[in-house]
């Protein structure tokens, strides 16, 4: 006698809704955005199917249609032009550069939505690195004061949410404390608590140009092969006064997705990166997988491992295609 027959609840598709114990919907995702200088300006990159960069006046419309889909978040990344990248990646802090006055231009237009910004050097950065180089070091301390800087930039032209990518040591701390010094108390920080040094980052370095000019980055971001430290950083981050942690990439991580949010209470993230993007993209054309499928299928294993918020490249067409 068979007593327990799981099956049962498989039997038909409205008993499988019943016991679904976990759903995506728009209010979860965060869409990354590239920005470009110019004007009706809309350039592909090669490696990321359907994905753009975006002048400042087309992005806004970009904007408006998705959250015509019910997105509302958005993550806001730029391409700066190579002759104003410097050592101190200073065009960050610059009022009157694309960044800034685009976010600006986004937050008047539509002051209902939410904008998460970029705090990393890399894209402003002559070497392409997140951090100040000196005698082919990345120096930690010196980083955060640059890192403040850019951030109370941004705070200024309206960011909603800060997002820290940089991995260097005490910056959640120290940009928290720049923020409340400054009277922007309100003003959140996603820290990229967790944040790999990983292959799967390769199309959105096309995107940014942003790839480093020597070595790489495994001084500061962390060794896939380790999750203790995931523990440790999220423990820091935690600490420091983080609103929420994320680790990143999403997929190869879904274990520290689910450590983080066994272990802390603040709300977790995970970035569905460039690469696991490009790879379903690559392999769908190809007529390989069913691309709409492992998409979702991507979506909700990272929601089932514990992730309440999820950046993604999916996140327009998982709305067009689910739309109410
Ligand atoms: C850099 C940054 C990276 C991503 C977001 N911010 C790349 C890197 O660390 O080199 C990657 C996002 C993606 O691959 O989608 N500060």
């Amino acid at each position: 006698m068979i007593t327990h027959r799981p099956r049962r609840n498989r039997k038909n598709q409205i008993i499988r809704d019943l016991v679904q114990e976990n759903t995506i919907g728009v209010n979860d995702l965060i869409y990354p955005l590239f920005l470009i200088e110019g004007k009706n300006k809309k350039t592909a990159i090669n490696s990321m199917p359907r994905i753009n960069r975006w002048s400042s006046d087309l992005l806004l419309k970009e904007i408006e249609s998705c959250m015509k889909l019910g997105l509302k978040t958005f993550a806001l990344f730029p391409n700066i032009s190579d002759k104003l990248k410097d050592k101190a990646a200073s065009e960050s802090w610059n009022k009157k550069g694309l960044y800034l006055r685009t976010l600006k231009e986004i937050k008047k237009k539509f002051p209902e939505v939410v904008i998460m910004t970029d705090v990393a050097m890399d894209p402003y950065s002559s070497d392409g690195h997140d951090g100040l180089v000196k005698n082919g070091k990345i120096l930690n301390d010196e980083t955060l004061e640059i890192l403040a800087r850019m951030t109370l930039a941004q705070a200024e032209a309206g960011a909603d949410i800060i997002g820290p990518s940089d991995m260097m040591d005490g910056r959640a701390g120290y940009l928290r404390d720049a923020l409340d010094e400054n009277d922007f108390t309100d003003v959140s920080i996603m820290s990229y608590t967790a944040k790999y040094a990983s292959a799967f980052y390769g199309p959105f370095r096309d995107a940014l140009d942003s790839a480093p000019k020597f070595g790489d980055k495994k001084t500061y971001q962390m060794n896939p092969a380790n999750s203790k430290e995931a523990l440790l950083e999220a423990e820091l981050d935690f600490s420091e006064g983080a609103d929420f942690l994320m680790v990143k990439p999403a997929l190869s991580y879904l274990d520290i997705i689910k450590s983080l949010n066994d272990n802390f209470t603040l709300p977790i993230a995970a970035y569905n990166v460039s690469g696991e993007y490009a790879m379903v993209k690559a392999a769908a054309a190809k007529g390989w997988i069913d691309g709409k499928k492992v998409r979702d299928e991507i979506l909700i294993s990272i929601k089932r491992a514990g992730a309440s918020v999820i950046l993604s490249y999916f996140a327009k067409e998982w709305a067009l295609d689910n739309k109410k």
